[in-house]
């Protein structure tokens, strides 16, 4: 399947996130030394996706569409919506359904983190196998937080169900899917949930009678987290910072995976750069650039 299109449902109070929330925009909120936004956006990028709607609350938009812009900086193309009330994941196909056009996307929530090797070609690789409705799974340790796909010995999926209290799978389905362009269609068609929300696997399931639904499953080389309660920000930026630390590379460089994506040329990296105040992102940047010149940092 082609996929141009991404969405980043970056909806939701933060209620878990309070008393931050309360004057702050949790989108915003650091993960070590990026906003929270820069990694699913950064997954979108990977993927080779340039068209991106981003959905937020009234209240936080204005704030992001501040961060991001028209997202021309990263030759990318963001536009806004937004989502008045947090009816679930599925409502994101129905309050973009304008900018969708019936067409193939790529969602990714916003609070979601997820570290690999070879993410890029990883996504890629789904995006042209995918057909209907792509997930990715990940071991999680408790099957009653997420949506979780049950498969046989052969890997086909048996059963697809939202926060099971008694599973023996432990393949969480992660907050990254992969529609085509029948998304919003079904997504209408959903009713609510015990908790008033239109769930995703219900989305998942209607694929389950019409068209074929795959996965990826990320093996324990990979961390996934979905970074809404404070903890998670802070484990999670720990383990950003220990990366990069060890490493002297970024992780969810914008700017650096704009230039490997030809998103941007050399001459508009090196441009943005030199407009950055002095610091750490900013020489820590150039050094990349330099040694990807000498020596490969995949
Ligand atoms: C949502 C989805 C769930 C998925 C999770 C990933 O859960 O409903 O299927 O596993 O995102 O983060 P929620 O955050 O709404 O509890």
């Amino acid at each position: 399947m082609k996929v141009t299109k991404g969405i980043i449902l970056a909806g939701g109070t933060g209620s878990r996130l309070y008393p931050l929330t309360i004057a702050a925009n949790k989108q915003l909120f650091p993960l070590y030394n990026k906003p929270v936004l820069y990694y699913p956006l950064s997954l979108l990028m990977l993927a080779g996706i340039r068209d991106i709607l981003i959905i937020s609350t009234e209240k936080d938009r204005s704030t992001i569409q501040e961060l991001l812009g028209d997202g021309e900086r990263l030759g990318i193309h963001c536009s806004y919506a937004i989502q008045q009330a947090p009816r679930g994941l599925p409502d994101a196909f129905i309050v973009g359904e304008t900018f969708l056009q019936n067409e193939p996307c790529m969602l990714v929530l916003g609070d979601n983190f997820l570290y690999g090797a070879d993410l890029s070609n990883v996504l890629q690789t789904a995006i042209q196998q995918a057909s209907g409705a792509h997930l990715f799974v990940h071991h999680v340790e408790d099957p009653s937080a997420y949506g979780i796909m049950t498969v046989d010995a052969h890997g086909s999926i048996q059963s697809i169900v939202e926060k099971p209290q008694n599973s023996q799978s432990h393949l969480g389905i992660i907050g990254l899917y992969i529609f085509d362009g029948n998304a919003t269609v079904y997504a209408k068609q959903l009713h609510p949930s015990q908790r008033n929300e239109l769930e995703i696997v219900d989305l998942i399931r209607k694929y389950q009678t019409n068209d074929t639904i795959s996965y990826s499953q990320f093996g324990r080389g990979f961390t996934w987290y979905d970074t809404g309660n404070p903890d998670d920000l802070l484990e999670v930026g720990n383990f950003v910072r220990t990366i990069e630390t060890k490493q002297g590379l970024l992780v969810a460089s914008l700017e650096e995976i704009a230039l490997r994506q030809h998103f941007i040329s050399v001459q508009q990296f090196e441009r943005q750069v030199a407009d950055m105040p002095n610091g750490v992102y900013k020489k820590t940047l150039i050094k990349f650039f330099n040694e990807t010149n000498a020596s490969n940092t995949h």
